[in-house]
């Protein structure tokens, strides 16, 4: 079975949040269970597509109203990835180094799928299944069913996974004209509200639809920025599956950035040993339980929480407790934290911009991860906080719902909050500074988080099943 995965992110190539770790690992993982997968993406002018060599595999065109631009697909020479890489590059539009954010950024993600279905369509091997991750790829099953120039791929069913509903690709009508020739009957499954919305023509036209946890599946019909009621609706056709983490990168026994490996047998030695060089760094105290936050700093990470979350606390908890942080985002979150640093010397410290190598470090060095998240669709962070053995203090809400139970109920690890609040947030902390003072009690926590499966290999194969439902049910893969 051949499946192909269409995504604006993809690590170590492209990545800006969990989107880019899940499309850089997921096809791995299919690929080790015997399903073909590969991954095609806009081309980005950034180090891995400078130190790497590719080989273009065909040459085509494509038309956005009255501009046609050449566009190459490029393949990745050597297959390092653990999977097919193909490059859309189109001179002057795909070719940039960031990945959002452009002023044309309609025209790059319309060329992208047009470009796309172009090359597809004329190619002698299709597909057996389309997978389009987000509304960057949205458009593509409304495309492939609606569109006459591609009747010779109509048949190949497509599945679309929602990692995150609050962006949905809006475009006015007045961009139609940008749009391939189709069938202008169809035209309703283009629109909501008014608006061609990308995300919202994806779970319409898609034969299945994904989210990347069920409890955020239940969620996005009363809480998905205007498109609730198309999630009741379409509610037959999803199903949630968690996403796993990639163990190649994200494992204290082998990860090469933490200076200090460990298993759950020396997790104590060894995240004490990653802990020191990371509060010498940070001018923190070792001896004081360390909390950190590492992400965006957006409201729907609870990012903007975190000023008050840091004064409550270390003004009630002075001396007890240390807080890092690692993200970037909003200007005026950024702001409030940098103001913080010299009031709260040797307990507060703050690194503003987005490095993934002391983000290893800190999910190693830290006791406590927080997550104060109102909207977390799955939720990367804390599953690498539970491989690393550091207790996630989360809001129960998506995946972290899914993942995190409270240490104090059966089998519980976490420390969860009920709502995202900063009341809530300091009382967490202050369970987690009275837990890091029962040393028995954190070690036998930590030793149980690890031994959590949280891998991609559960939940490659329920993307599998999937798969297998769309095609034959005696396909032989
Ligand atoms: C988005 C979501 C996050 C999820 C990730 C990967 O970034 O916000 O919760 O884990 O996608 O699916």
């Amino acid at each position: 079975m051949n499946v192909i995965h269409l995504s604006a992110e993809c690590y170590p190539i492209a990545k800006v949040g969990g989107l880019g770790d899940v499309v850089g690992a997921l096809p791995k993982y299919l690929n080790q269970q015997g399903i073909n997968s590969s991954v095609v993406l806009p081309f980005y002018d950034r180090k891995f597509t400078r130190e790497n060599e590719f080989l273009t595999v065909y040459i085509g065109t494509t038309t956005l109203g009255n501009q046609t631009y050449e566009f190459k697909i490029l393949k990745e020479k050597t297959g390092v990835l653990g999977f097919d890489l193909f490059l859309v590059y189109i001179e002057g539009l795909l070719d940039r180094p960031e990945v959002y954010c452009y002023p044309d950024e309609r025209e790059q993600f319309i060329a992208y799928q047009v470009s796309f279905l172009n090359w597809i369509a004329d190619s002698d091997e299709k597909p057996d299944v389309i997978h389009c991750h987000d509304h960057h790829a949205g458009l593509v099953p409304f495309f492939v069913s609606h569109c006459a120039q591609y009747a010779s791929i109509a048949h190949i069913p497509t599945v679309c996974t929602i990692h995150n509903g609050q962006y949905q690709g809006w475009l006015g009508w007045e961009n139609m004209h940008l749009l391939p020739e189709f069938d202008r009957s169809k035209a309703g499954l283009l629109d909501w509200d008014r608006c061609i919305n990308s995300l919202a023509t994806s779970v319409k036209c898609c034969k299945k639809f994904t989210t990347v946890s069920p409890s955020y599946l239940d969620e996005l019909s009363y809480n998905s920025n205007g498109l609730e009621g198309l999630f009741q609706m379409e509610a037959y056709k999803g199903s949630g599956i968690i996403n796993g983490i990639d163990v190649d990168v994200w494992n204290p026994e082998t990860d090469p950035l933490l200076g200090k490996n460990y298993s759950a047998s020396t997790v104590v030695v060894g995240k004490k040993e990653v802990k020191k060089l990371l509060c010498k760094e940070f001018g923190l105290s070792v001896t004081k339980p360390l909390i950190v936050f590492i992400g965006r700093l957006v409201g729907e990470k609870g990012a903007d929480l975190l000023p008050a979350i840091v004064n409550q606390t270390l003004t009630q908890l002075t001396g007890k407790v240390n807080i890092l942080i690692l993200g970037s985002g909003e200007p005026d979150i950024e702001h409030e934290l940098r103001a913080l640093v010299p009031k709260f010397k040797k307990q507060f410290n703050l690194v503003i911009g987005y490095n993934e190598e002391l983000a290893h470090r800190m999910y190693a060095g830290a006791d406590f991860l927080l997550m104060p998240s109102r909207i977390e669709p799955c939720g990367l962070n804390q599953l690498y906080a539970l491989k690393y053995g550091t207790v996630p203090i989360v809001n129960s809400t998506g995946g972290l719902k899914d993942t995190v139970i409270d240490m104090d109920d059966e089998n519980g690890y976490g420390i969860v909050l009920q709502n995202a609040t900063v009341v809530d947030a300091c009382y967490a902390i202050s369970r987690a500074v009275e837990l890091f003072s029962k040393t028995q009690r954190l070690t036998i926590i930590r030793k149980q988080m690890m031994d959590l499966n949280f891998s991609w290999n559960k939940s490659a194969s329920q993307y599998i099943d999937l798969y297998k439902s769309l095609i034959s049910s005696e396909y032989d893969i």
